[in-house]
């Protein structure tokens, strides 16, 4: 692609403070912002990528309730957390900063009292849902109730995210505060909005005209909110956690999360470049991307350019914002409340120094164009048949020969026979298939041209046979290793913004100087007569007991989300007295009881019912020991007709309790009573 830009601004989306990263966060945002940073940066372009905590909004406030502590100490504990493990995972940062910073507060701050001046915004009094007994106004999350559209019991007062709809908290059927439980009343209050109504037409004109190369998936999505016709945003709230509504008579009210948070990204560029971030944001020569996911794309394509047009002062709006949509984990939606997740830092600390099999499986299976699953099992599949055998094992099998027949030093080539010019020619077209899916924010597809180095390095190897011709041939054998590591080398500029771990460590053992994307396609990279260094293998096999380790987690996770989830089944329709009557329910003593063969879940009984005893056969083997019920009485229904079970006539059913994690435990009287009584 022709460089049409003098330099670009990667933005990726400001995560919440109010949890750590999970794989769907790097999927969808930071590994595609990374390899794009990375690409930029050998193509030797001016970039920056610039990234932060969003640490304000109603979430944060909730959490700190919660755990009885400040809403700074929510967000500093979390900062950390997610600025360390970014670092840690390669993620190329230019700044990592805060939206509690100073210099936030004052660029929020001063953007919205520009727009105040300007005349931009609709100041409108409204009524609000308020929690008397808080005495508090409660704003989005706030409050929950049920969905007008879809009638989920559990939506919030910003969205409802069974049906994905956003509302306001007063659209809510039966709303509740999610402070005290409390009903919540209406109550005056005064708010700024900002009238996104005015500046629909050149939103259209910029988006659904100016942007058709847009991903489908957003552009489509812009093209529904258009249609559907924009409404003034409310860009205040009535809390105590944000920068404040600089405008005097607005005690106790905050800008909207949403309006501050894109304003972070203006204020993290000022903060890294004092002096030069106007140049980043408006000159015309100069571009930005925001990569963010699909929850994103109304906030970054509608509102913050309403924002930035309404600033006016030559800010651009973003040329590109290229959405990723979401990844589920093992079949459901990942979830932070429900802790349904792989979180980068405890992955850090479990899979120590596989940074690159994390970017690797990620870029491999993104979410680009449908959400997407994350399992285990393919994490472990792509590792050990893609990473380990093709990529791993050829660059291996490459420095391992040099070392074998020249000592590590590397050997001149002789003559090119049609073999080697073909497959180095290779690389040219594999250079530009790759360059173009970069340049399009295509990179499952750019990660697997630069893999098709890799895989052309084997079959250049296979077809060489460098073995054999070492047995006979010394001037041919020198060609075949020098080529071998060529392709190497431009294997190790391939990979860099996807495996920048894996490109150093190659870089160390061949030796290699700086590397450019300009470099990629050359076949000289390597000197004759450098001395490689280690051979070092660059990924090993990952055994199922890390897997297990893994998949265990995730199953006693979804056991305790059954237990806390848990909720009484709904009561039965009603039922008449004499029907009730009917059910003739006895306690009996358990004289015999023992497994049913092949039969797991079963137990039969002997009961002592008072008259001739009987047998009752019952599924509750996985909860007790047959020797624990002998002796022990329990209640049973005696008029159930006869049923047959493995081969067993059973009379009649044991009646147990169905606990929150499915367990059942069996009904005793409280004290002993006369084997045949009635319960009445
Ligand atoms: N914190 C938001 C989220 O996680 C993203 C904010 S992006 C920004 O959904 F543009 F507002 F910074
Ligand atoms: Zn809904």
């Amino acid at each position: 692609m022709e460089k049409k830009f003098k330099r670009t601004l990667i933005t990726t989306a400001l995560p919440y403070a109010n949890g750590p990263v999970h794989i769907g966060h790097l999927a969808g945002v930071y590994i595609p912002a990374d390899i794009y940073a990375r690409y930029l940066r050998l193509r030797g372009d001016d970039v920056v990528m610039i990234g932060g905590s969003d640490e304000h909004g109603v979430p944060i406030t909730i959490k700190a309730k919660k755990e009885g502590v400040t809403p700074q100490d929510v967000v500093d504990r979390y900062h950390k957390i997610i600025k360390d493990s970014f670092e840690e995972l390669g993620i190329s940062m230019d700044i990592y900063s805060r939206t509690t910073s100073d210099i936030h507060s004052a660029t929020a701050s001063e953007f919205f009292r520009h727009l105040y001046d300007k005349g931009e915004f609709v100041e409108k009094t409204s009524m609000q849902l308020y929690d008397e007994k808080a005495n508090q106004f409660l704003a989005d999350r706030y409050v929950t109730g049920e969905c007008p559209h879809c009638h989920n019991p559990k939506a919030y007062g910003d969205q409802c995210e069974a049906c994905g709809t956003s509302l306001n908290a007063t659209d809510l059927i039966n709303p509740k505060s999610a402070i005290t439980g409390n009903t919540p009343v209406l109550r005056e209050t005064k708010h700024w909005y900002l009238p996104l109504d005015k500046w629909e037409p050149a939103l259209r004109q910029w988006i659904l005209e100016g942007h058709k190369e847009w991903k489908t998936n957003v552009y489509g999505q812009c093209k529904s909110w258009l249609d559907l016709g924009l409404q003034p945003r409310a860009v205040s709230r009535d809390l105590d956690w944000g920068v404040p509504v600089p405008v005097e008579g607005a005690e106790g009210k905050v800008l909207y999360v949403w309006f501050d948070a894109p304003i972070g990204y203006i204020s993290n560029t000022k903060e890294l470049l004092p002096d030069t971030w106007e140049k980043y944001w408006k000159d015309p020569e100069s571009r930005i991307i925001n990569f963010i996911g699909k929850d994103n794309i109304v906030f970054h394509c509608i509102v913050f350019p309403a924002m930035l047009m309404a600033y006016g002062d030559g800010y651009q709006l973003p040329d590109n914002v290229p959405a990723n949509e979401f990844l589920n984990l093992e079949g459901d939606k990942i979830s932070t409340s429900r802790n349904w997740a792989v979180w980068l830092h405890e992955y850090l600390r479990d899979l120590p120094g596989k940074q690159d099999v994390l970017r690797y499986v990620l870029t491999a299976n993104a979410p680009e164009t449908r959400d997407n699953d994350f399992t285990w099992a393919e994490f472990q599949q792509r590792n050990n048949s893609e990473l380990v055998a093709i990529l791993g094992n050829f660059v291996n099998r490459a420095v391992v020969l040099v070392k074998k027949y020249y000592d590590g030093v590397t050997p001149a080539a002789g003559t090119l026979e049609e073999v080697d010019t073909t497959t180095l020619a290779e690389i040219g077209t594999i250079k530009q298939a790759l360059s173009e899916a970069l340049d399009t924010f295509h990179f499952r597809d750019a990660l697997k041209e630069a893999m098709n180095i890799a895989r052309l390095g084997n079959r250049y190897i296979q077809e060489t046979e460098p073995w054999k011709v070492a047995k006979t041939d010394a001037a041919r054998l020198a060609t075949i290793l020098n080529t071998s590591l060529q392709i190497a080398a431009n294997l190790a500029i391939a990979i860099e913004p996807f495996l920048p771990f894996t490109a150093e460590k190659m870089v160390k053992m061949l030796r290699l100087g700086s590397m450019t994307w300009d470099d990629l396609g050359r076949t000289d990279l390597i000197p004759a007569g450098t001395t490689l260094g280690e051979a070092e293998l660059l990924f090993e096999k990952i055994e199922d007991e890390t897997i297990k380790a893994q998949t265990d987690r995730l199953a006693r996770i979804k056991e305790e989300n059954k237990v806390s989830q848990w909720q009484p089944a709904p009561q039965a329709p009603d039922v008449d007295f004499d029907t009730f009557m009917k059910a003739d329910l006895r306690v009996g003593t358990v004289v015999e009881c023992e497994k049913v063969p092949k039969a797991d879940k079963l137990l039969r009984f002997l009961i002592d019912d008072g008259g001739e005893k009987r047998t009752i056969v019952s599924g509750i083997a996985k909860y007790y020991k047959p020797e624990e019920l002998v002796g022990k009485q329990v209640v049973f229904i005696a008029n159930l007709p006869p049923r047959k079970l493995k081969g067993i006539t059973s009379q009649g059913m044991i009646l147990s309790a169905e606990n929150a994690d499915g367990s059942l435990t069996v009904i005793s009287p409280s004290a002993p009573a006369t084997p045949g009584a009635q319960v009445k």
